[in-house]
Formats: C-alpha cells, sequence, structure tokens
C-alpha cells in the first residue's frame, strides 16, 4: 500500500506541477469560477484500502458523472425495458451533437450523451414519487452520506443556458421519446447533473459498480448481471468521442463530467475519482486523464 501512495504522491506533483491545464467550461456560467488549479485525486480499493492526495475533500459540480447514477437508477426500476428507448453504442460525437438523434429517428445512441440522459430522466420522472428527493436520496444512500446535495445556482444557471439540451429534448418528443413535458424532464436533468460531490465521496458512491452492484454497506443495489452491463457502457460510451482515447490510454470503464471529475474502476478491485476542473478541447478533464493513465500504466492495474 505503501506504494499506491507513492504512485499517487508522484501523479499529484506532475499534476500541479503541469504548464498546460486545460480550459475550465464556461458554457454553464456557474461553472467558469472554479479554478483549474484545483488537483485531487482519491483511491479506495474493495479491500479497504483508501487514498487520497490534494483538493480530494473538495465539492464539485458533478455533471455528467451523474448519467451512470440515473441509468443504474433507471435500471433498478425497470430493468432491461430501458432498452427500448435507448441504444447503447459509441456514439463517436460529441456530448451534446444532434444530428444522430434526428438521423436515428429519436432513440439516442447511448445513455451517456446528453439525448440519451433526457430520456433516462424521462424514465426517472415516471417512476419516481418525489423522482428529485428520490433521486437524490438514491445517490445519499450508495455514498452513505446524507450531506450530499444539488447545488441549485449551477441547475439555475444550466436552465437558463441549456440551449442545446431542449432542442435534445425537443427533438425525442417530436419522435415520441419523451413521456413527460420538455420543462419537467429538464428541469430533473440539470438538477440531477447539479449534485456536488468530493473524490471521496465519488469513489464510495461508485463503489457498487466495483462491488457486483452492492454499496460499501454491502447493499445490492443493482443484479451483478446489471452491473457489468453499466460498466461497458462506462468503457465504450463514458468519454463520448474520446471514449476509444480514454480505452487505449487508461483500460478502465470511466466517466467524465465537465466540471472536472472523472470516475474509474476495475470491476473486484478499486474506484478512482480525479477532479482537475481544465478540460481538453473533447470536454474531458486534461490532467485527470493524464493522472488515470499515469496510475494504470505505473501499477498495472487495469482490465487489458
Ligand atoms: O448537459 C450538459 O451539457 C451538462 N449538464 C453535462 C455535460 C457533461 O458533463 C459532459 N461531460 N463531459
Amino acid at each position: 500500500m505503501q506504494y499506491l501512495k507513492a504512485v499517487l504522491d508522484g501523479i499529484y506533483s506532475d499534476a500541479i506541477n503541469a504548464k498546460d491545464k486545460g480550459i475550465v467550461a464556461s458554457y454553464i456560467p456557474e461553472l467558469a469560477h472554479v479554478d483549474k488549479n484545483n488537483f485531487g485525486i482519491h483511491l479506495r480499493t474493495l479491500d479497504g484500502f483508501e487514498y487520497g492526495v490534494g483538493n480530494f475533500n473538495t465539492l464539485f459540480s458533478i455533471q455528467s458523472i451523474s448519467k451512470v447514477l440515473a441509468l443504474s437508477k433507471a435500471m433498478a426500476l425497470i430493468g432491461e425495458s430501458v432498452w427500448e428507448r435507448v441504444d447503447v453504442e459509441p456514439s463517436g460525437h460529441p456530448f451534446n451533437q444532434l444530428a444522430l438523434l434526428e438521423i436515428e429517428n429519436g432513440i439516442p445512441r447511448n445513455p451517456l450523451i446528453n439525448s440519451g440522459a433526457i430520456v433516462i430522466a424521462d424514465i426517472l420522472l415516471t417512476h419516481l414519487k418525489n423522482p428529485k428527493e428520490d433521486f437524490l436520496q438514491f445517490v445519499r444512500d450508495l455514498a452513505n452520506d446524507a450531506s450530499i446535495n444539488f447545488n441549485l445556482e449551477v441547475a439555475e444557471s444550466e436552465r437558463n443556458t441549456g440551449f442545446k439540451n431542449y432542442a435534445a429534448a425537443n427533438l425525442l418528443k417530436s419522435f415520441n421519446n419523451l413521456v413527460n413535458p420538455v420543462d419537467a424532464v429538464l428541469d430533473f436533468y440539470f438538477h440531477q447533473c447539479s449534485i456536488e460531490m468530493t473524490c471521496s465521496q465519488l469513489s464510495k458512491t461508485f463503489f457498487f459498480l466495483a462491488n457486483k452492484g452492492a454499496c460499501l454497506k454491502n447493499v445490492a443495489h443493482l443484479k451483478e448481471s446489471q452491473a457489468k452491463r453499466i460498466n461497458a457502457i462506462m468503457l465504450t460510451c463514458g468519454f463520448y468521442d474520446e471514449a476509444g482515447e480514454f480505452a487505449f490510454e487508461v483500460g478502465l470503464p470511466g466517466k467524465s463530467g465537465v466540471g472536472g471529475g472523472i470516475v474509474a474502476l476495475l470491476p473486484d478491485q478499486y474506484t478512482i475519482v480525479t477532479w482537475s476542473p481544465g478540460l481538453n478541447k473533447k470536454g474531458n478533464s486534461l490532467l485527470g486523464m493524464q493522472a488515470l493513465e499515469q496510475f494504470t500504466t505505473k501499477t498495472k492495474l487495469s482490465i487489458f
């Protein structure tokens, strides 16, 4: 374990000394205030070891990382019927691209691009009694942490500027792949994306996907086969048009968010979370991807 600590310490010192730290997302105005010099990394193994370096206890906006949690809840609620409304293929396009959705008759390529996540939000809106509260409770249960919350300023900021998401939702509606009203679905989706967590809280939250569906308290939230499917989707679709690059460099199922977070995991072994708010051209954390490449290359702890 001293070895793992040394690897993480080395990654941290490389990251804080990096010259190019990427560009902080500004299309959601509330996210633009975040200092790109933040860098946190946190590792949690299934056998109980954990170690964090840097800003691993600072809250940040999880954004698209929430799409994996929403998909998990949808699968727990309606199982395989999710796949009647969204496909499981990588899109090879940016997270907010709409052209494929039009060509493919309103069936999003996968649940991790925005249009797919909006369909999942619609499913949750239909099947949860108090959608926002119940979803937040699901996340709190996964993390065993009642302090996790939405950031209402971030949700409002995205509501005011999320024109492409409105376009996506309207397109879905025109193809009859949205049951609830556009505004209600997007209100849920913007709140889901606004959830804030630290690296340490996220490594706990995603523990269930490394542990065959059972969270840290050993409560089964998903069947083993469902956890397997979600990990496969993260591997093939978690980084949009950079999913191939992430698999190539890092070799783990993972998910990024425009808040600069990345969650990745090795089934049966560990979860790892990085936070570095500066993004690369594809909207994924620049230093986070580099850090995870270093981690799996140095430790040889990847699926390949
Ligand atoms: O819908 C959006 O554009 C944001 N709420 C989430 C996008 C995101 O995090 C893309 N990930 N890298």
